[in-house]
């Protein structure tokens, strides 16, 4: 058989497999919907690099506050001294959750994950709200910035509760991230730990439709409310394919314990065709320049912190991980080790994820509800054909 009719053969088999999975009976088929563009938003984009409402994540991360790009994400534009001043009070006001949601924390089981609890706490939060079932526009803020006041209780109580300390307030003379240190540590945060945890929110704050965005404007578009959308978006980024990996990804860098062990570890892990968690992801194939930017952090906290050999086996994984397989980290791969440097407990990592993105999930709730249409796919049938009944006596 000639070249030339091999490529013909090889073209053909190509064009029924496409056939067969793509176009079938007039239908577009993409598994886990990879590519497909399922709306539009004014939010954020990641063809570029990732860029928040027009400003580039680099940008934000080195000149600006979470509080500022969260009030950037929900109000569609950066705040100037006066409105941001404005809405540090107002979120210092919100910061209370109610007495019978903080006694529902010391309830729930000690061994339910801190994902668990908060996705508890915030659907609790919904019975105490006011404003839970109106969905306008200002409702709709004045909930996101309750939420986002609120969750960070949620967050360090039920923590302090699991490792029977009392609970610390919020003070309302430190930064959002300060705060959130301060509340889980008891301690004051030095500068460069404020730091550190506040551009750690800023690039967790939003990503376009991941799959947790994508679950809370679903839930959004069938004119449910912003509690449950959370609620649900909480449930979906608990997964380790999402923001569960930043928990497992600590797991990884204790399990290899030394920066002489990361070689063998990973050959294991490609031998076995293990997923090796913080790295790879569904839109980023160059590499995610969150991670870029954190990584930065994670070497500076090494340093104060005498985490060198971490800092070491991070590198190995990460050149051997993105030189035989291709695949770049993630922001999950250095948020890990920049938390455990920060001195939290892995428990605590995706739910520190929810303390950041409730902004960006709150800003899709409202553009979804500003311009709705019911989200609902159609699905391609593979089950058994159509059949006559069968009475019991014949089964
Ligand atoms: C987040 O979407 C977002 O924007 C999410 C996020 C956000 O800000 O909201 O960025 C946050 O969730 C980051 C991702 C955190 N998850 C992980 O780190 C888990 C490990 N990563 C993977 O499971 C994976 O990379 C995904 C889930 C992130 C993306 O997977 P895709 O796009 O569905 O790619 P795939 O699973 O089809 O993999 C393609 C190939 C496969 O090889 P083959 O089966 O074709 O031979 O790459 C391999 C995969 O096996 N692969 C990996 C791998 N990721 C992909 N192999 C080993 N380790 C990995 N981590």
């Amino acid at each position: 058989m000639n070249s030339n009719s091999v490529h013909q053969l090889a073209f053909i088999a190509g064009f029924k497999l496409l056939a067969e999975h793509v176009l079938m009976n007039n239908e577009a088929y993409y598994p886990g919907l990879e590519g497909v563009i399922a709306g539009e938003t004014e939010i954020s984009t990641v063809d570029g690099g990732l860029i928040y409402r027009g400003y580039p994540i680099e940008e934000l991360a080195e000149k600006s506050t979470f509080l500022e790009v969260a009030f950037l994400l929900l109000n569609n534009k950066l705040p100037n001294q006066e409105f941001l001043a404005d809405f540090q009070s107002i979120l210092s006001e919100s910061a209370v959750v109610p007495e019978p949601v903080l006694n529902f924390l010391t309830e729930i089981p000690l061994h339910s994950s801190g994902m668990d609890s908060l996705r508890t706490g915030i659907g609790a939060l919904a019975h105490f709200d006011s404003q839970v079932d109106e969905s306008t526009k200002d409702a709709n803020l004045a909930k996101a910035v309750r939420l986002l006041a609120q969750i960070p209780i949620l967050i360090a109580n039920r923590y302090r509760i699991t490792k029977g300390m009392k609970t610390v307030p919020p003070n309302p003379e430190l930064s959002f991230a300060a705060n959130i240190l301060y509340m889980i540590t008891g301690k004051d945060p030095s500068a460069l730990h404020e730091k550190a945890m506040d551009v750690s929110l800023i690039l967790y704050a939003e990503h376009e439709f991941n799959a947790s965005t994508f679950t809370a404007r679903v839930i959004t578009s069938t004119m449910s409310d912003m509690h449950s959308a959370i609620t649900g978006a909480v449930g979906a980024l608990k997964g380790p394919l999402h923001g569960g990996a930043n928990e497992r990804v600590l797991e990884v860098l204790q399990e290899v314990g030394t920066a002489d062990n990361a070689e063998a570890w990973v050959r294991d892990a490609f031998a076995e065709k293990r997923r090796i968690m913080g790295f790879g992801h569904r839109v980023y194939k160059e590499g995610d320049p969150r991670a870029v930017i954190l990584r930065k952090y994670c070497q500076e906290l090494a340093e104060e912190t005498g985490n060198q050999e971490m800092e070491k086996i991070a590198d190995t994984i990460e050149e051997l991980v993105r030189s035989e397989k291709g695949l770049p980290p993630n922001l999950d791969w250095p948020s890990a080790r920049l938390y455990y440097y920060l001195g939290l407990d892995v428990e605590l990592y995706t739910p520190l994820f929810v303390a950041s993105r409730i902004v960006g999930w709150a800003a899709h709730v409202i553009e979804q509800a500003e311009n709705n249409r019911l989200i609902r796919p159609r699905s391609r049938y593979t089950g058994m054909e159509k059949q006559p009944y069968k009475i019991m006596s014949d089964r």
